[in-house]
C-alpha cells in the first residue's frame, strides 16, 4: 500500500511484490556489502547480482575472471554473496589448512526450498559426518579383501558388453544403457540386486534421476533468490524438483523395506549397504550410544548414492568413448598394453589396476580434460576467518571452481590438449595432488575408490572387447558439453567394433 502511494499509482499484487523485492535487493546490494571481500569482477546489477555479467558462457567467464584475480573472487548470484575459490593453492588453503570452517553445506531454512540437511550431500554437523562414516567404512569393507564391489561391476559389465555386441557394429548413443550399467552397479551395492535393462519400474527411477539432475541447476536459483519461493507458477520448477525429490525417496524407501532382513551371511558380512549401514545402527542404539543413524536417513543416504553415483561415473565413460573416437593412436596403445598385461580372454579384474599404467593415465587423462563437475558442490564458511589474506564472512556460500585447477596452464603443460603422458613419469603412473576431480578436503567424495573401480573395469573390459570407431569417419562428434551440475558430452553416436582376437 505504501509503494502504491508513493508512486501515485495502482499495482496488481504481484508487481508490487516484484517492485518491493527489487527495492530491498538494490539498497541491500549497496549497503551491506562488508569490507576486505575477495575482490568483485565489476558492479553487482540490482536484483540479477553478476549473473548478467556471467552471460552464457560460464565456464568461460569464470576462467576469465580466475586469471583476473588472486585466484579468489567475490560475485553476487541474485542477492547472495558467493566466494570463489579458484586455483589449487587457495582451495587448499580454506579446505585443508581450515578444514574446520569450510566442510559445512549452505544453510536451508524457510526460505530456502530446496535444500536437504540430511543423508550427506545436503547434510553438516554431526548428521554429515556419522553417515558418511558409516557408508565410506561400509565401501571400504566391500572394496578390500572381500572384493565385493569388483565382482559386482564385473557381473553388469558381462550385460553391458553383451548389449554392445547385440548392436552388430551399429552407430548408436549409448547413453542410456551406460546410465542404466552404471546406475544398476550402485543399486546391486545398496540393496544386493541388479534390474533387468527394460524392467520397468527401474526405468522409472532412471528417468527420475536423470531429470532431478537436469532440474537441479535451476533449483539453486532458489538459494541465490530465497524470494522466488513467493512467487505463484513453478519458476525454474522448483516444485518440480521437489515431487521428484518425494518421488525418488519413496523408491529409497521401498528398496530398504524389500532388503531389510537381507544380505547377511549369519556371520556379521554383510553383501549390501542397506544391511550393513542398519546392523551399524543396531550396534550403536544397543550399546546405548547416541547416534544419528536411522531409517529415514538411511533413506536420504541411499538417495545420495543414487545421485552421486549415477551421473558422475556414466557421463565420464562416454568422454572416455569420445576422447577415444578422437584419439585412435591413444586407443590402440591402451588396446596393446592391456595385450601384454592381461591377455585378450581373461576377465579384468581389479587386480589388474598396478598392471597398466599407461590405461591408467589415460582415464585420469580423461577426467581431468572433461571436468565433469565443474563447481563440485557447495560449501559453506562457518566462522569469519581469512583467505589469502581476504575476509571471508561467517555463513557465505562458497563455491570450489575445480575446472581453474584442472585446466590449469601452469600445472598442466598445454592443459586443454589430451595427452596422457603427463600422468606418466618415467614409464611408472604418477598423479600430483592437483588433480581434484573428486573434490579436495574432507567433503571430497566417498564414492572415488568405486568410481576409479568402475572406470577401470569398464575401459579395460570395453576396449579388450571392442575398437570404438566414429558413426562417420569423416566428421568426429564435437568435443561439446551439456551445461549442468555434471557436464556430459553432448549426445553422439559411434560405432562399437568387435576385436577378432580368435
Ligand atoms: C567419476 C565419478 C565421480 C566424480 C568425478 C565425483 C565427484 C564428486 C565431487 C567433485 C564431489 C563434491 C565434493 C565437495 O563437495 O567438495 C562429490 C561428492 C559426493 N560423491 Fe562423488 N563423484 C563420482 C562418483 C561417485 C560415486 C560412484 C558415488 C557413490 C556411489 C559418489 C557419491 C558422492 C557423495 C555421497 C558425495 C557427497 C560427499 C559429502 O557431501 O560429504 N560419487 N563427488
Amino acid at each position: 500500500m505504501a509503494l502504491e502511494a508513493l508512486l501515485g499509482f495502482d499495482l496488481p499484487p504481484l508487481a508490487l511484490v516484484v517492485a518491493a523485492l527489487f527495492a530491498i535487493l538494490v539498497v541491500r546490494s549497496w549497503v551491506q556489502t562488508p569490507g576486505n571481500l575477495p575482490p568483485f569482477p565489476a558492479r553487482p546489477f540490482p536484483i540479477l547480482g553478476h549473473l548478467p555479467y556471467l552471460g552464457a558462457a560460464t565456464r568461460d567467464k569464470l576462467l576469465e575472471l580466475r586469471k583476473r584475480t588472486d585466484e579468489i573472487f567475490s560475485l553476487y548470484l541474485g542477492g547472495t554473496l558467493v566466494i570463489f575459490l579458484s586455483g589449487y593453492d587457495v582451495m587448499r588453503e580454506a579446505l585443508v589448512k581450515q578444514a574446520e570452517y569450510f566442510t559445512d553445506r549452505p544453510l536451508g531454512g524457510p526460505s530456502s526450498l530446496l535444500l536437504i540437511q540430511n543423508g550427506i550431500v545436503g547434510a553438516s554437523g554431526s548428521i554429515w559426518k556419522e553417515n558418511r562414516t558409516a557408508v565410506v567404512q561400509i565401501l571400504k569393507e566391500f572394496g578390500v579383501g572381500r572384493d565385493i564391489m569388483s565382482q559386482k561391476i564385473t557381473e553388469e559389465i558381462q550385460l553391458y558388453l553383451a548389449h554392445l555386441e547385440g548392436l552388430a557394429g551399429k552407430a548408436s548413443d549409448v547413453r542410456e544403457i551406460t546410465t542404466c550399467a552404471v546406475t544398476n552397479i550402485t543399486c546391486n551395492i545398496l540393496i544386493g540386486k541388479r534390474f533387468a535393462y527394460d524392467d520397468s519400474a527401474f526405468m522409472e527411477l532412471l528417468h527420475q534421476l536423470g531429470e532431478f539432475m537436469s532440474l537441479i541447476e535451476g533449483g539453486a536459483m532458489h538459494q541465490f533468490f530465497p524470494q522466488l519461493q513467493y512467487l505463484p507458477g513453478d519458476l525454474f520448477n522448483a516444485k518440480t524438483l521437489l515431487k521428484l525429490d518425494a518421488e525418488i525417496m519413496d523408491k529409497m524407501a521401498g528398496f530398504i523395506k524389500n532388503t531389510t532382513g537381507e544380505g547377511e551371511d549369519g556371520e556379521g558380512n554383510h553383501s549390501n549397504l542397506i544391511s550393513a549401514y542398519i546392523d551399524k545402527m543396531n550396534a550403536k542404539q544397543s550399546a546405548g550410544q547416541n547416534t544419528v543413524l536411522s531409517m529415514k536417513e538411511l533413506e536420504r543416504v541411499a538417495f545420495d548414492m543414487m545421485i552421486g553415483g549415477s551421473e558422475t561415473s556414466a557421463s565420464t565413460l562416454l568422454w572416455f568413448y569420445l576422447y577415444m573416437v578422437h584419439f585412435p593412436d591413444i586407443q590402440e596403445k591402451f588396446y596393446q598394453e592391456i595385450v601384454t598385461e592381461i591377455g585378450t580372454s581373461k576377465t579384468p579384474t581389479g587386480q589388474d589396476k598396478v598392471k597398466l599404467s599407461y590405461v591408467n593415465a589415460v582415464i585420469l587423462e580423461t577426467q581431468r580434460l572433461a571436468s565433469i563437475s565443474p563447481l563440485a558442490v557447495t560449501h559453506r564458511c562457518t566462522k569469519e576467518t581469512t583467505v589469502r589474506g581476504y575476509t571471508i564472512p561467517k555463513d557465505v556460500i562458497v563455491i570450489l571452481h575445480l575446472d581453474s585447477v584442472m585446466w590449469d596452464e601452469n600445472i598442466w603443460d598445454d592443459a586443454m590438449n589430451f595427452k596422457p603422458e603427463r600422468f606418466l613419469k618415467d614409464g611408472k603412473l604418477f598423479c600430483p595432488d592437483h588433480f581434484v576431480a573428486f573434490g579436495m578436503g574432507r567433503r571430497s567424495c566417498p564414492g572415488e575408490s568405486l568410481a576409479k573401480m568402475e572406470l577401470f573395469l569398464f575401459t579395460v573390459s570395453l576396449i579388450q572387447r571392442f575398437r570404438i570407431v566414429p558413426a562417420d569417419p569423416n566428421c568426429l562428434p564435437p568435443r561439446t558439453y551439456i551445461k549442468g551440475a555434471t557436464c556430459p558430452p553432448t549426445p553422439f553416436s559411434v560405432r562399437f567394433i568387435e576385436r577378432d582376437t580368435k
